[in-house]
């Protein structure tokens, strides 16, 4: 499970996001047998126990510790970061991995549409929340998982929460591709702060992902992933990414299968990089805010 590429991790502290099940719980496990502290985000207390627990069966010497949010929530998310700066004084590795797919268009607690309020805005306002902590802890890693849905799902900047036509594969790949772009922006505003942030397709995985959408869904997607990888395979590039030597200083990069690889062409776009960054900052209240990075470039 640890290849000797991977730096120490003892005595690093990492986030996981969506770690109660799938490519973020698999994360979890890994980093906590590399001696890591991690702190599992998830939603349900429940789940965060039983997480916590498995972990501590498998790596006896285990240090976890959880955060329970809904990270659909703004106002969640900023508890989360509070909470995790009451408890914790430095941050090594973020891994931003919580995502799901919503078959039905529906909006979060803020109003807004819930792939891009999850999938996107999560990510952008937990980041960012948690940049100065990070940038004090350097070197350290941000790792953030999209998908190889980004392809040909530019964003719509017309309609970035889908209120003309939603399709649940657009909406998906659309928050994905703003995953990536969200990335590279992010790396080009911390070039030189030792904060590298790097993206990553873990490739069909055969998780929970989706099954939050009736019972239909629950009784169709074991079948469509019957075919997906072993968790253990999907989280080899989280790990990858959060722990390997070979990263050091990489920054800006899409990742799969261990390999730095190119992304869809047009999120190579830098107009589109900021502006997503300026359009999230506003949708999360940013703008202007605490070390949000937002201002000009
Ligand atoms: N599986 C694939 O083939 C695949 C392919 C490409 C990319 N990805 C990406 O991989 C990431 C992880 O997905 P997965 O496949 O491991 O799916 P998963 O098994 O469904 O895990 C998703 C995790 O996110 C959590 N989560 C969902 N909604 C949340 C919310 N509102 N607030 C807080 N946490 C929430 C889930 O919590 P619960 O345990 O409470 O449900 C769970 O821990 C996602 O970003 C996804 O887009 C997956």
């Amino acid at each position: 499970m640890i290849g000797e590429k991977h730096l120490s991790m003892l005595l690093k502290v990492c986030m996981v996001t969506g770690a109660t099940s799938g490519i973020g719980k698999q994360t979890a496990l890994e980093l906590a047998a590399m001696g890591a502290t991690v702190i599992l985000v998830g939603r349900n207390h429940q789940k965060c126990m039983r997480t916590s627990e498995m972990i501590n069966a498998k790596v006896p010497t285990a240090d976890v510790d959880f955060i329970v949010a809904d990270l659909s929530s703004q106002e969640q998310v900023q508890d989360l970061a509070a909470e995790f700066r009451r408890r914790y004084n430095r941050l090594d590795v973020l891994v931003n991995n919580a995502g799901g797919v919503f078959l039905r268009r529906q909006t979060s607690v803020d109003g807004i549409e819930m792939t891009f309020a999850l999938n996107h805005l999560n990510y952008f306002l937990l980041t960012n929340l948690l940049l100065d902590i990070l940038r004090t802890s350097a070197p350290s890693r941000v790792v953030n998982v999209a998908s190889g849905a980004h392809r040909n799902s530019p964003l719509d900047f017309d309609d970035l929460q889908a209120e003309k036509n939603y399709v649940f594969r657009n909406a998906y790949g659309q928050s994905k591709f703003a995953n990536i772009i969200f990335t590279y922006e992010l790396a080009r505003k911390l070039e030189g702060t030792g904060v590298i942030a790097n993206v990553l397709h873990p490739g069909l995985v055969a998780t929970n992902i989706g099954r939050d959408n009736g019972i239909l869904a629950k009784l169709v997607q074991p079948l469509i992933f019957r075919r997906g990888l072993p968790v253990e395979e999907g989280a080899r590039t989280v790990v990858y990414l959060a722990s390997s030597a070979e990263v050091e200083g990489v920054t800006g990069k899409y990742f799969f299968k261990e390999r730095e690889t190119k992304s869809d062409p047009a999120t190579y776009r830098e107009e589109d990089w900021r502006r997503l960054w300026e359009i999230s900052a506003q949708m999360t209240g940013l703008v202007g805010g605490m070390d949000s990075l937002s201002g000009s470039r």
